[in-house]
């Protein structure tokens, strides 16, 4: 069996971060999102690995490498266009051949390994295993309609109740699944859809089974679910005891802290991780925060945060909290007339303040 990680597309919903930055290389816990799916895709026994790149490409390839970290293939495969999941399936069929598939989306983030999935797909001889996830509100998301442990059905967003097993990012073909896409047609949105594919499936009467997720399960694909997957990840890790070179600070909580960190006059107070060289003074730094490398803080209180690589705050009166500040950002307050904010923001950039009162 070979996996397959979709990891072309526009990002849209994270711009302005990436403009400069491809989404699944984005850092939850210090980690860029395709690491945690790699090791969850080398966890279940996986060995030959391609990825679906777009524009992005060298990035990917740059960051990620071709497997020597984990001891297995990594494959590249471009894909011209973001036309869509099952274009981009599509774009890998001479990568896949005869072979059966673990599909993953790029941007999505769980708990667990994919082992059920795979053993639901071999059990039930299908031609299609889908990972799905029991949710609370199922209407922003397609789900599936279940019968006798098949699925009958697949609907985008439905208006009215119609299931509560939402479709997530996980999925096991064979190669059937070529077939259904060469027989689609674009939707609305002008791309050719997995889940369009998969319905030609079953009408063609190939066997769709499904597995439901155990654990958490996340799709990063914007802001709040971003800090979430954090969160989430930051509590699956294991905490390392050891001494932290604080200098009259106060250090609480789950740390992982990198070398040559500084940390002075701050409090500190877990699930917390900064990353090789960063400098914290005179500030709190609060739970869920990822610091990543070179950061520097200074007199600021911030919880709840993903800060990339050589940011700079400094001087900032109020909290930061529930935000994601992009590589070499400068946040700092200055004391020079006019007393006035001063901008320098890319296209798409969010500035939410709270004015004096
Ligand atoms: P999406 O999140 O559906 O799309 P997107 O990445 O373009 O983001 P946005 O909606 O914010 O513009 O894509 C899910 C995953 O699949 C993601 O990792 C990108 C990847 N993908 C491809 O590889 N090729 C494609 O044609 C598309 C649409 C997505």
């Amino acid at each position: 069996m070979k996996a397959l990680i979709l990891s072309g597309g526009s990002g849209s919903r994270l711009r302005p971060l990436t403009y400069t930055n491809a989404k699944q290389l984005l850092p939850l816990a210090n980690k860029p999102i395709l690491y945690h799916i790699i090791e969850k895709i080398v966890k279940s026994g996986i060995r030959d690995i391609g990825i679906v790149v777009g524009d992005s490409r060298e990035e990917v390839e740059r960051t990620v490498g071709h497997g020597g970290r984990w001891n297995v293939r990594i494959s590249y495969i471009h894909q011209s266009m973001p036309l869509g999941l099952a274009h981009a399936v599509k774009t890998a069929s001479e990568f896949i051949g005869d072979e059966d598939f673990l599909m993953v989306l790029g941007d999505n983030v769980f708990g667990t390994d994919f082992k059920p999935l795979i053993k639901n797909f071999y059990d039930n001889k299908a031609n299609t295993s889908i990972s799905l996830y029991k949710a609370a509100d199922p209407s922003q998301f397609g789900v599936a309609v279940v019968e006798n442990n098949r699925i009958v059905k697949l609907v985008e967003k439905p208006k009215t109740f119609i299931s509560d097993l939402i479709i997530t990012g996980i999925y096991v073909f064979d190669k059937s699944i070529f077939s259904a896409i060469d027989i689609i047609k674009p939707s609305r949105r002008n791309e050719l859809e997995i889940t369009d594919a998969i319905e030609k499936q079953i009408e063609m009467g190939g066997k769709v089974t499904f597995n439901i997720l155990k654990g958490w399960w996340k799709d990063t694909g914007k802001l709040h679910d971003m800090l979430e997957a954090n969160r989430l990840v930051l509590d699956g890790m294991k905490a390392e005891y050891k001494a932290v070179q604080a200098e009259n600070s106060v250090c609480t909580g789950k740390l992982w802290i990198g070398k040559n960190v500084v940390i002075k006059n701050s409090n500190i107070a877990g699930p917390v991780i900064i990353a090789d060289d960063a400098i914290i003074t005179n500030s709190y730094i609060g739970p869920y925060s990822s610091i990543g490398k070179a950061v520097k803080i200074n007199d600021c209180e911030i919880d709840n945060c993903i800060i990339l690589e050589s940011a700079f705050l400094d001087g900032i009166d109020r909290r930061i909290s529930g935000s994601l500040i992009g590589k070499n950002v400068v946040i700092k307050s200055s004391e020079k007339r006019p007393y006035s904010n001063i901008f320098l923001l890319g296209d798409n950039s969010e500035i939410y303040f709270k004015n004096n009162y």
